[in-house]
Formats: C-alpha cells, structure tokens, sequence
C-alpha cells in the first residue's frame, strides 16, 4: 500500500533522480550503501551521481568506529548546508553508525539534516523520503529491528568482478574498546537460502568474486534450507558450489570462534581464496583479557599453524591497536613479537581512542599520546618489512590473476593474485574479465609486476 502512494504522489512533487552516498568505515558499510542505492532505484528511478552538487538527495553512510567520527561527519555535514542553501528542496540523510549512536542529536546541531538512520533501518530509506518530501518534517529512525531489512531490499546490481554479501548483522563480543555491537546491534544471521539468491543473482550479473562479509562472519548461526541451524562452515560449504563462482573470501573472522572444521575448509574448497584477515589486536596476553578478546596469544599461534598446515601459502592479515589504557612496553613489546612470529602480509594499525559508551572509555586514556605515536610508527615500519617481503616472495612465481581493468600505463592491465594483491602486466583490454597466469617479475611497496603467461587466449 504504502508503494502505491510513492508512486501517486511523485508527479506532483520536485523531482528525486539524483542520489549522492558518502560511504565511511568499514565493507558492510559499503555493502550497505550499494543497497541503500539499489532502493532508491527501485522506488524513484534514481540514479547515483560522483558530486554532492548534483544530487537531489544526499546520503552520509557513516562510521564511529575510531576518534573524531563524529566530528568528521558535521564537518561534512558542513559543506551540505551550504547545498541546501541554495536548494533547500535537497534532502539530506545520515545513516549508518553515527546516525545510530547520535539519533536526533544529530538533527538538533544540524537542524538542515532531514532523516537519522540506523544500519538495521535503512530500508524504510523510501518511506522517509516520501513523508519528508510530503509534510517537510523531519525523520529519525534508529530502533534495532529484529533482521527484516534484507527482507525488503530489491536484487543486488553488481559492477565489476567483485561483489560482497552481507550474511550477519550485529556483534555479541563486546570487545571493551568497540563501539559496533552498540551501533550495529546484536549477532543475526541471514538464513542460508537468502544469502545463496543473492550470491546467484551476483554471479547472473558476471561477479566472479563474492566476499561473505560480517563483523564475526564464524559466528554465523543461520537457518538451513533443511530446518535445522547452519554454521558458518556449513554455509561457505554451499556457497562455493555455486555455478560460476571463481573466488570465495569472507571477512572478519574472530580468532575466537575459529573452528577445526573452518581450518579443513581452506584445504578442501578450492576456489576459498588463501587470504584470512583474522585481527588480534594485542599480543599481550594481559591486554587481550584486559580487552575481552576471549583468547590468549599461544591459542592465536595454534589457530595460524593450523590454517597453515592447510593452506601453507595463506595470507594473513590483522588489526592492532596500540596504547590500550595501561598498556606498558612489555606490551607493546609482546605486540610486535606476535607480528613477528606470525609474519603478516598486511596489518592495519590504530591508536586507541576511546568510544563513547564503552567499558574501556570507563577507564582513564593514560598512554600519552607520544608514545602512542612512537609504537605506532615502530608498529608500521615492521609492518611495512612484512608487505615488504611478502612481495618479495612473489618473484619468479605465476600466479592466477582475475583481471579487473586497464592499468594506469598505456597498454597495462590490473589485476589482483588469489590473495588479493596488485598485479601490472602489459596486455589486451579484451582479457578483462578473465582469470589468467602472471609471473611475477617486480614488486613494489604495494603492488607487484608481471608478465602474461602466454596460452592460446591470452596470444
Ligand atoms: N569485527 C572486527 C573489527 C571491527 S572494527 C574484529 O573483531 O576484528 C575494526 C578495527 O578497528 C578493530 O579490529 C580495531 O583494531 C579497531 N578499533 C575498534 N575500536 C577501536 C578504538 N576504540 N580505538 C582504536 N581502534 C579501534
Ligand atoms: Fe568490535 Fe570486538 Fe565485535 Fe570486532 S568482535 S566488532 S572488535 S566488539
Ligand atoms: Fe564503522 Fe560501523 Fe563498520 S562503526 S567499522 S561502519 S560497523
């Protein structure tokens, strides 16, 4: 009922063709966004353009995982202002996790702000710009639904080779530092038939590499086709026997729900990618309980060697925060030996900062920010020597590379390797599109060099 009036009353009111989303934060986030546009498509015909200044509706998708979140979004939200200004019929949304964490706060600092959304409500985004469109008031809707929003999106469009797939919402970790299972609610998984539709109708669309994405995909405890409660193994399972699926990933893993049964599936699924972002955080043993990780770091060991008896050329990667309150330099020190011992191919580094609402923000920031500083750059530079060197490695090798479009040389081609690293090689735009051999012959700090292997489809 509800559609049939959108599509009444649209004649009659200005014209909704053109959708802006700034995206921040992390892949579901980016996820989100491309339905959120999948939305608009379906109930206005709208189509997304590069520019704030050429929207008719403006969308801040947006992230408070680390400091100045907040901040960053008002000052945004600043130069928008000016945009409704000159049009005040523009409509401007926030969703994602600010919106959640600030709700109509956010309306009463930037009273030009239409509609506050929340990650779990943003498929009621058409009725909100209807009624704003209608009665010019303004919108919050923030409540945590039980999971319904996949229930209401429209097929995913897909662009390129790659597309994700969110199958899991929330998080039930409460790790003392994280704002997300405030933002994003608790842990609800899709059931296992919704995902494998979306999955397929990806692959119609000619995606060759599908990310299963939550912010604990081995949490996963979804509904099966046959009645009972699937795993996330179980899950990856059914997912890599779809027709046409050349390469499964998933992100992020917690250290502490990985299972035997998920270390078996990297050695027996073949088109699961060798490339395992598994964040740690701290190799301190004292801080990871101080941070309720819920695993030490000799069980961390166990878990890689075990990945690594399957898949000895998997690539790992890992998140690392440094001066966590009462974080010594021992700490730091157990840190970077953990890295050390793990030899990563890539890692992301954040200072902490503390987050409002959590149980670490309870306690005083004491790391000066000095050292903070000093550990994260001594963090990187070691960081940097495993890029580095995992580059290295990849000299001499022939690699399968997915070639996904022209480089930015003349007659180049991009590609990425099975653990997602960037290849340049010299070739034919027609092979985009393809997955072929590349030896690697350079690397770079963070891309490699190849040559085509020449078969009959590449001459
Ligand atoms: N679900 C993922 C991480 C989500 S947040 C996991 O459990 O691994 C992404 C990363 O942001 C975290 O891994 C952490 O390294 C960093 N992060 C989260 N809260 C932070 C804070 N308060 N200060 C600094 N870094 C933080
Ligand atoms: Fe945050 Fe921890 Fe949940 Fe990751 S597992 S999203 S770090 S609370
Ligand atoms: Fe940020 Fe929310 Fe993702 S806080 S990291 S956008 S879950």
């Amino acid at each position: 009922m509800r559609h049939t009036m959108i599509e009444k009353n649209q004649s009659s009111l200005q014209s909704l063709d053109t959708l802006f989303i700034k995206t921040y934060g992390c892949q579901m986030n980016e996820y989100d966004s491309s339905r959120m546009a999948d939305l608009m498509k379906q109930a206005y015909g709208m189509r997304l353009v590069n520019a704030p200044e050429d929207a008719d509706v403006i969308l801040m998708n947006t992230c408070s995982v680390r400091e100045k979140a907040e901040e960053k979004v008002y000052s945004e939200l600043g130069r928008y202002r000016k945009l409704k200004e000159q049009r005040p019929e523009l409509i401007i949304g926030v969703g994602g996790c600010v919106g959640q964490q600030e709700g109509e706060r956010i309306q009463k600092r930037a009273p030009y702000v239409d509609a506050v959304f929340g990650p779990q409500t943003y498929h009621k985004l058409p009725e909100m710009v209807n009624e704003i469109r209608r009665d010019r008031h303004k919108v919050s809707i923030t409540d945590m639904p039980e999971i319904e929003k996949f229930d209401h999106l429209p097929a995913p469009s897909a662009h390129g080779l790659s597309g994700y797939v969110t199958i899991m919402e929330g998080c039930d970790k409460f790790c003392t530092f994280c704002v997300v299972p405030y933002t994003r609610g608790p842990e609800l998984s899709r059931s296992v038939t919704s995902i494998l539709d979306e999955s397929r109708q990806l692959l119609e669309h000619g995606i060759l590499d599908i990310s299963l994405l939550g912010q604990n995909v081995n949490g996963y405890r979804g509904l099966g086709p046959d009645g009972e409660e699937w795993d996330f193994t179980m899950l990856l399972y059914a997912v890599s026997t779809l027709p046409g699926l050349k390469r499964l990933r998933f992100s992020t893993s917690h250290p502490m729900e990985m299972t035997p049964e998920l270390a078996v599936a990297f050695g027996e699924i073949s088109n699961l990618m060798p490339y395992l972002h598994l964040p740690v955080q701290s190799g301190s043993d004292r801080l990871l309980k101080a941070m309720h990780r819920g695993h030490n770091r000799d069980e961390y060991f166990a878990i890689i060697d075990s990945l690594r008896v399957q898949r000895p050329d998997l690539a790992l990667s890992s998140d690392f925060i440094v001066g966590y309150p009462g974080e010594t330099d021992d700490d730091f020190e157990q840190t970077l030996d953990l890295a050390r011992r793990v030899q990563y191919d890539t890692a992301f580094c954040f200072k902490y900062s503390p987050r409002p609402g959590t149980p670490a923000s309870k306690s005083e920031d004491d790391v000066p920010e000095s050292v903070k500083d000093e550990r994260l750059q001594r963090l990187l530079t070691l960081m940097r020597q495993q890029t580095h060197q995992a580059m290295q490695n990849k000299i001499g090798k022939t690699e399968s590379v997915m070639i996904e479009k022209q480089g930015r040389n003349p007659g180049d081609l991009e590609g990425r390797t099975e653990d997602f690293k960037i290849v340049h090689f010299a070739g034919q735009a027609r092979l985009i599109g393809q997955i072929m051999p590349v030896t690697i012959t350079e690397a770079y700090g963070q891309s490699l060099r190849g040559k085509l292997v020449l078969t009959e489809d590449a001459e």
